[in-house]
């Protein structure tokens, strides 16, 4: 291995949400408990990007800065290299993440009153997005067979025709329960969405989060009318732990939609580093990448052979894209808030519980796998004792 993914880095007064939330919900915890939550790595920085941003440090002024030629260049590249399609560079809307660009598209794209379709459980801020503007939320649930999760079309489309739904929000991959759409169920989606007026949102933020055998297709690889009805968010954020640095490219072929989007963004451009890191994550830090995705790759199978082996009746979704592994307690029979503060206190885990991703949530919990596997053996090994306390019959 080229990389360190084995190091780990404790996070606690350094500002990290998710470390500090498991200090406040728990207070006395033992030193040496790590989150498994909230969606960012526990692994060191790319060197690639640490160096370049050291150079650029030595070697720059850290005045107004916009995007330049070699920005765009790079992200280009990337959506070439990787996924098949050539953006165009007046499609490019940046943000300061995809979280803010959504909230602030719903209000663009929706009225009050209006109603914004998503398929649960799905990534719990799309649904506050909606509230935040004053919409209604449609919740299509989403159909599972032995752990694998599909979209119930005649539901879906049911409610796109419906004259009060005006968009759709995408999660493709879809967090939590890991699936990679197919071109055929995206295709439907589109075309569903086309026929009844209903704009789509997607959030393509883990796209390149795929799993050996899987492959993501973008809804930017759509043509013509099918794509001018998409708006794609895509970020360097998940694939390359930059969350910290808030910086996304939001796509939007239709130019009136983009416009409407731009002008009401107001004024905006990234901070200096994050152009700066962009650019080298997607220029020089592929290998990191590739390495990072077999090392999720093996915690997975590392996680999916231990339940197989000591808790059978924890059953675990087929993780096809994204480092979240969406895990069936149901068979512990325990209502959501039980479930999780057995989780927390006598377990000492720190999930993200099921029940907050909406309809089909409840009785599970999502595991963050992008952390070193000692990490994921200790807890492992806490989640075996607490269950065979306290339900011996398990
Ligand atoms: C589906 C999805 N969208 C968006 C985000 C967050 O995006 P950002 O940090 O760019 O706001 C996440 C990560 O937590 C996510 O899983």
């Amino acid at each position: 291995m080229k990389y360190d993914f084995e190091t780990l880095i404790p996070r606690y007064g350094v500002g990290s949400e998710k470390w500090d939330e498991m200090r406040e919900a728990v207070p006395d915890l033992p030193e040496d408990i790590v989150p498994l939550s909230v969606e960012d790595m526990e692994f060191k920085n790319a060197p690639e990007i640490v160096e370049g941003l050291k150079e650029y440090l030595d070697t720059s002024i850290l005045g107004y800065t916009h995007a330049t030629d070699a920005y765009y260049e790079a992200v280009i590249r990337w959506m070439e290299r990787r996924h098949g399609f050539s953006p165009k560079r007046e499609w490019f809307v940046e943000y300061a993440g995809v979280v803010p660009a959504l909230r602030h598209m719903v209000g663009v794209f929706a009225k009050p009153g209006d109603s914004v379709m998503i398929t649960t459980p799905v990534y719990y801020p799309f649904r506050s997005s909606i509230e935040f503007n004053r919409c209604q939320v449609v919740e299509s649930e989403l159909v599972e067979t032995d752990g694998r999760y599909e979209i119930d079309f005649d539901d879906f489309e049911k409610k796109a025709s419906r004259e009060d739904v005006k968009l759709y929000i995408l999660c493709s991959p879809h967090n939590p329960v890991g699936r990679v759409w197919t071109e055929a169920e995206l295709r439907r989606i589109a075309e569903i969405c086309l026929a009844h007026g209903v704009f789509i949102l997607s959030d393509e933020i883990h796209f390149d989060l795929i799993m050996p055998g899987y492959r993501h297709f973008s809804m930017m690889n759509l043509e013509g009318e099918y794509r001018a009805n998409c708006a794609v968010c895509t970020s360097p954020g998940k694939t390359f732990n930059l969350a910290g640095l808030q910086a996304s490219n939001i796509l939007i072929p239709d130019k009136e939609r983009r416009e409407a989007v731009v002008k009401s963004r107001g004024w905006f451009s990234l901070n200096a580093l994050s152009y700066r890191a962009v650019e080298l994550a997607y220029d020089r830090a592929e290998d990191w990448m590739l390495e990072m995705l077999r090392y999720i790759d093996g915690n997975k199978k590392f996680v999916v052979a231990f339940l197989r082996e000591h808790l059978p009746f924890v059953r675990a979704a087929e993780l096809e894209g994204t480092y979240l592994l969406w895990l069936d307690f149901r068979a512990l029979g325990l209502p959501a808030r039980e479930l999780e503060a057995f989780m927390r206190e006598k377990a000492y885990l720190f999930f993200d519980e099921g029940y907050i991703f909406g309809k089909g949530g409840e009785g599970f919990e999502r595991l963050n796998l992008a952390c070193p596997r000692h990490v994921l053996a200790a807890a492992m090994e806490r989640l075996e004792q607490a269950v065979k306390m306290a339900y011996p019959a398990k």
